[in-house]
């Protein structure tokens, strides 16, 4: 505690013994009552109450008021975790325990600032609970979900960036004074930037040196701002200010996503394994948690037909897809009423029966027959002009009265913030499922949000709607996993323009990309792998030259990124002959056999891809040590390739696909 009951951070480091000395050990520097606030390590900063740097938190009070400074109230410790209010998070379970300090303004907030740490994961999750318990409403205009402040300490910042077909290449670079930042302002986190960074020293490497990793479990606005200042430096992640206001009637609260921390004193592979670690025992879906249960190996049409196909074509893709041993057929964009381009029928989530004569049902019986089980694209919260939602509908449309409504890649975005347009969508995807026993369903979202406003909403409470539009999101995938557990959901946006952790409490997968060339791929999923692991990346094998880049690269290298993600196929099979449909199918056994070790192994980052995606190396090793499979691939377009191992089991397994 620091002077006047502010609460004070005093240590985030190497795992103390219990009852440390260390924590009441002078670690913190300014316990002088006299000593600026803006020199304090606090644990939630507030505002305009003399401490200067970026705050978690900014308030208007009734009065016109902004000022907020947090003062210690009360702290329970529990076991067990809370669950938040239609938002995602690290689950409860064994093994875990809550602290919850509460903390106040004299103004009437009250923060309850939530720590939950599992520690057989050494990871620990984030939140804060703001109440309004003051007399009068008051307005929350940033609203943080983590702050963490370090003494002074020349850390450098690393982020994933991108565009694209080109997402989360990482930036690593020494925090200059000030306020470095990434965020979104597009409802989903996008392609520019990913909402997890990594905080570490200059001489961090893969295997040696302090690393401190943050991931936001949100899949909407966010802001992480890192700030150097004379006092040290300043991390603050929260939904971003922008557009965000919230206003809490007395008593009313407002709860802030979860942010999730890793500490490693090993490295930035060490912290990568801990996020791994993590998601896969405590953020998936409880069914997909299990590394050792099979999962389906899929052909997805898209790069194999686009818009072009009818039923015939489809069985012919299928019949080839079987002979390759795939377990799953995927329909693509393209499927439904009138959809033949991107000009139209986003909404109406009805078989065109021009292209399949009996519906998905009739489709989905005779992929059965064939052996192959379905799965569906869909864009949900999507809404084209040319539709007949729209004709029927057009007010559930995000648009600006008075402004001319922005068409994206031809399509508007339907507002989720409002639950009679969630419920209208969910009524035609349970309507498909119900009909039609589907393994397997692309949730996909092709654009960002522009002209955010509610209709029924007054103007006093627009700034909910970014928030609101999430929650929607959320609850429409929560319905549907909840419905139909068996289904796999698989989030895609545009390629990965909403990758994060919030997406993977829902769906045990997303499409990493819509660039398939290995070289690229290379590149983006070593990236992804800094927070992410590989079998939550969606990850399929294309053809050459690659539609994306046009680049050719070798199968061998084009299968070790697919096979280190979630391993599917993308590519018109029907054009392979009977031996080359036969020569993939070793691939598939080889995944098939070793699926559980590629998807619940740990990943060591051997050899970093070049920024033009010349070679890489990696090993997904066993925990107990007992196998480990390593790629190296030299340069992907000439055709070398390499295959190095530490142990003789290694060399075999992979010995057989090259
Ligand atoms: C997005 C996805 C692709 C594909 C198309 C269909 O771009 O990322 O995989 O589904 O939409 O329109």
């Amino acid at each position: 505690m620091g002077p006047e009951g502010v609460l004070l951070h005093t240590y985030y480091g190497p795992r103390l013994p219990d009852n440390a000395p260390a924590l009441a050990d002078g670690r913190v520097p300014h316990s002088d009552p006299g000593c600026w606030p803006d020199l304090l390590p606090q644990e939630l900063s507030g505002s305009g109450t003399a401490d200067n740097r970026t705050p978690a938190v900014v308030l208007e009070y009734a009065d016109g008021t902004e000022a907020a400074a947090f003062v210690f109230d009360r702290a329970e410790a529990h076991v067990g975790k809370p669950q938040l209010p239609g938002l995602p998070m690290f689950r409860d379970g064994n093994g875990v325990e809550t602290l919850s300090v509460f903390l106040k303004d004299a103004g009437g907030l009250s923060a309850e600032v939530r720590y939950t740490v599992y520690e057989t994961e050494d990871l620990i999750t984030r939140t804060v609970v703001y109440t309004n318990t003051g007399a009068e409403p008051l307005t929350l205009h940033k609203a943080a979900s983590l702050s963490l402040d370090f003494t002074p300490d020349a850390l450098e910042l690393i982020t994933l960036n991108g565009t694209w077909a080109a997402e989360r290449t990482p930036e690593r670079a020494p925090l200059r004074c000030g306020i470095q930042s990434i965020g979104s302002m597009r409802g989903i986190p996008g392609h520019a930037h990913n909402p997890a960074v990594a905080l570490c020293h200059a001489d961090t490497t893969e295997t040696t040196g302090e690393a401190w990793g943050f991931a936001f479990v949100y899949s909407g606005n966010y802001l992480i701002e890192v700030e150097r200042a004379d006092a040290g430096e300043r991390l603050v992640m929260g939904i971003h200010p922008y557009h965000f206001h919230w206003t809490l009637a007395p008593g009313e609260s407002f709860t802030a996503p979860e942010a999730a921390m890793v500490y490693s004193d090993q490295g930035l592979g060490e912290m990568s394994r801990r996020f791994h670690n993590a998601i896969r025992t405590r953020l998936l879906p409880p069914r997909w948690q299990d590394m050792t249960a099979p999962r389906p190996v899929l052909i997805n049409s898209w790069e194999a037909c686009y818009f072009d196909f009818d039923e015939k074509k489809l069985l012919e893709l299928a019949q080839a897809a079987k002979q390759a041993d795939i377990d799953l057929f995927v329909l693509d964009d393209g499927w439904f009423k009138g959809r033949n381009d991107t000009s139209s029928s986003l909404g109406d989530w009805v078989a065109d029966t021009r292209k399949l004569p009996d519906g998905l049902p009739g489709l989905c019986k005779k992929l059965n027959l064939l052996g192959l089980e379905m799965g569906l694209w869909v864009e949900p919260e999507a809404i084209s002009p040319n539709s007949d939602l729209y004709r029927a509908h057009p007010d559930w449309a995000f648009a600006i009265p008075g402004r001319t409504p922005l068409e994206i890649r031809q399509q508007y975005t339907l507002d989720f913030s409002r639950p009679e347009v969630v419920d209208g969508i969910w009524q035609q995807l349970d309507t498909i499922l119900e009909s039609c026993p589907l393994k397997y369903l692309k949730w996909d979202m092709n654009r960002s949000l522009a002209h955010v406003y509610n209709a029924k909403l007054p103007a006093k409470r627009q700034g909910e709607v970014y928030h609101r539009y999430v929650m929607g999101v959320y609850e429409l995938q929560r319905r549907l996993t909840e419905k139909y557990p068996g289904l796999l959901l698989e989030n895609c946006a545009g390629g990965g323009a909403r990758f994060d952790c919030g997406m993977l409490y829902y769906s045990p997968q997303i499409w990493c990309s819509d660039n398939t060339d290995a070289r690229s791929r290379l590149v983006i999923q070593y990236g992804t792998s800094l927070f992410y692991p590989g079998c939550v990346m969606g990850a399929h094998f294309s053809t050459v030259p690659n539609h994306c880049t046009g680049h050719i690269s070798t199968p061998e290298a084009r299968m070790a990124a697919a096979l280190t993600g979630t391993f599917g196929f993308e590519l018109d099979l029907t054009k392979y002959t009977e031996e080359e449909l036969a020569a993939l199918r070793p691939y598939v056994a080889w995944y098939r056999k070793h699926g559980a070790l590629l998807r619940g192994g740990e990943l060591h980052r051997l050899v970093d891809p070049e920024p033009n995606g010349l070679g890489a190396a990696w090993m997904i090793a066993a925990k107990d040590g007992s196998e480990a499979a390593v790629f190296a691939v030299g340069d992907a377009l000439s055709g070398a390739h390499g295959i190095a191992s530490p142990n003789s089991r290694t060399r075999t397994l992979w010995k057989a696909l090259v």
